[in-house]
């Protein structure tokens, strides 16, 4: 390998949407010759792929930004650059926050990255590339992937977002929502299934609303369909849903089509009805339950998780009550729950009834501490069990051990050799971790010696 090959620090905030991004810039990189870099003071391109869905987020990564353009002085090649939705949502004011940053690159415009680079080692100028484009043989252009990606893949279906949430800044960073023709992810598809993929996650930020924009499109549960008929995958995710969105031909594959892995992410955000009104969910309570009701009659199964949302304007401890005993009645597998954050240019911004910090704060201990309790209880309830494992490649924690995944997403290490990723087996679950289970094949004995 030749030595002056340049190398590439990522660093990835936020949802799926950017780590697939992030492979995107990865394989057009890899695809010019760059090499990965897990150290940024080795490197001669980094760049921050950033997350603007809470205002710490941010602050976080203009401070990391500005740390890193630091590291200049040691390279004077060094080229650091903002991507993602932050990138998206202040495009050029980002030059006058970042002293020194040399690109900014927005959603829409990640295929134009070595244009971009090159641009900036020409010019000597700071560029930036931050609008918005619903041209889809350019959003959507040829996928590029990193090689180091062998077993499961992401494949986005659609982009953007067109409901209204008062308090979300993603339609203002990911634009409106955008469908991708189905024969072009079907080929896809194909394509990593050709490569070895087994597992893909189709991803929208609103991914079951998929279709709604072309006329004749398959609706998101055909889709489902079609590629459960793709030999050589053989399990199908997706991520994220909205409530209003759930048709019943999603359910109906959820109950016929084992490929389709029983785990949906539906973010509920709120128990109460009020607050939900106030947050334009466009559901009730009792229309979220009604969902996931349909979903456990479908697949018993089925694992539910969602994101909470704590303090929004005007929240009373009531609300929050119905937050709680929502909780109880659905029993979450898992939840991501965070304290509400003002985001500029939101609607939300115009309401009364901000909420005590400190208040904010309890509510959150005392939701998180139950939401554990119960994820606890189903982590714990796997012990014992035999479930089916996808190798997906080598455990974080040690490298003599490979991590896969149940159906219901729970992430298992066991010790296995190197030959088992990409194939399923097997696992007897014997230890509940803290987010995580550990197990053995049935047969490791025999795979040791
Ligand atoms: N498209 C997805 C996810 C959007 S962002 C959806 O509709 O569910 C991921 C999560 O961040 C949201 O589900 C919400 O819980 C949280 N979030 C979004 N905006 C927020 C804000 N202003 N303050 C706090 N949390 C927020
Ligand atoms: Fe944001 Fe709501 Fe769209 Fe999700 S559905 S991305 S929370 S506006
Ligand atoms: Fe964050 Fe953008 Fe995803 S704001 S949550 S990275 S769509």
């Amino acid at each position: 390998m030749p030595q002056n090959q340049p190398k590439v620090y990522l660093e990835t905030h936020g949802c799926q949407m950017n780590v697939r991004d992030t492979e995107t810039i990865l394989g057009l990189l890899e695809g010019r010759g760059w090499e990965f870099t897990s150290e940024p003071a080795a490197a001669d391109l980094i760049l921050v792929n950033t997350c603007s869905v809470r205002e710490r987020g941010e602050q976080k990564t203009f401070s990391e930004l500005g740390k890193y353009r630091l590291l200049k002085s040691d390279n004077p090649r060094l080229l650091v650059g903002m991507a993602g939705c932050v990138a998206q949502q202040v495009g050029a004011e980002a030059l006058a926050r970042v002293k020194g940053l040399d690109f900014v690159i927005g959603t829409h415009n990640i295929h134009e990255l070595p244009d971009v680079i090159d641009e900036r080692r020409r010019t000597g100028s700071p560029v930036v590339r931050a609008n918005f484009s619903y041209d889809d043989a350019k959003v959507f252009q040829a996928p590029v992937r990193p090689s180091e990606r062998k077993v499961t893949a992401f494949v986005n279906v659609s982009i953007g977002c067109d409901h209204k949430c008062t308090y979300c800044i993603v339609p203002m960073t990911r634009g409106s929502e955008m469908s991708r023709r189905s024969g072009e992810i079907l080929a896809e598809i194909r394509g990593l299934a050709e490569a070895g993929i087994r597992e893909v996650t189709l991803l929208g930020q609103n991914v079951n609303s998929y279709g709604k924009q072309i006329a004749g499109e398959l609706s998101f549960g055909e889709l489902v369909r079609h590629v459960a008929r793709i030999d050589g995958i053989e399990r199908i995710r997706f991520t994220t849903s909205h409530p209003v969105d759930v048709k019943r031909d999603l359910v109906e594959a959820m109950a016929s089509e084992p490929k389709l892995m029983p785990h949906v992410h539906l973010p509920v955000q709120s128990g109460s009805n009020a607050v939900l009104r106030r947050m334009k969910r466009e559901y009730t309570r009792e229309r979220y339950l009604e969902v996931v009701r349909w979903f456990r009659e479908a697949r018993p199964e089925v694992s539910i998780t969602t994101d909470i949302i704590v303090g929004f304007p005007g929240e009373t401890d009531e609300d929050f009550g119905m937050t709680m005993s929502l909780l109880e009645e659905v029993r979450f597998d898992s939840m991501f729950s965070f304290a509400y954050s003002p985001r500029p240019g939101t609607p939300a911004l115009k309401l009364d009834g901000e909420i005590d910090p400190g208040l904010v704060n309890e509510r959150l201990i005392r939701l998180q501490k139950r939401g554990n309790e119960i994820a606890d209880e189903f982590l714990s309830a796997y012990v014992g069990r035999t479930v089916p494992v996808l190798f997906e490649g080598a455990s974080r924690q040690s490298g003599s051990e490979l991590m896969g995944r149940t159906p219901e997403n729970v992430a298992v290490n066991v010790p296995a050799p190197d030959c088992r990723i990409g194939r399923l087996a097997a696992v007897k679950i014997t230890r509940k971790m803290t987010h995580t289970l550990r197990g053995d094949l049935p047969s490791a004995g025999a795979a040791a010696a």
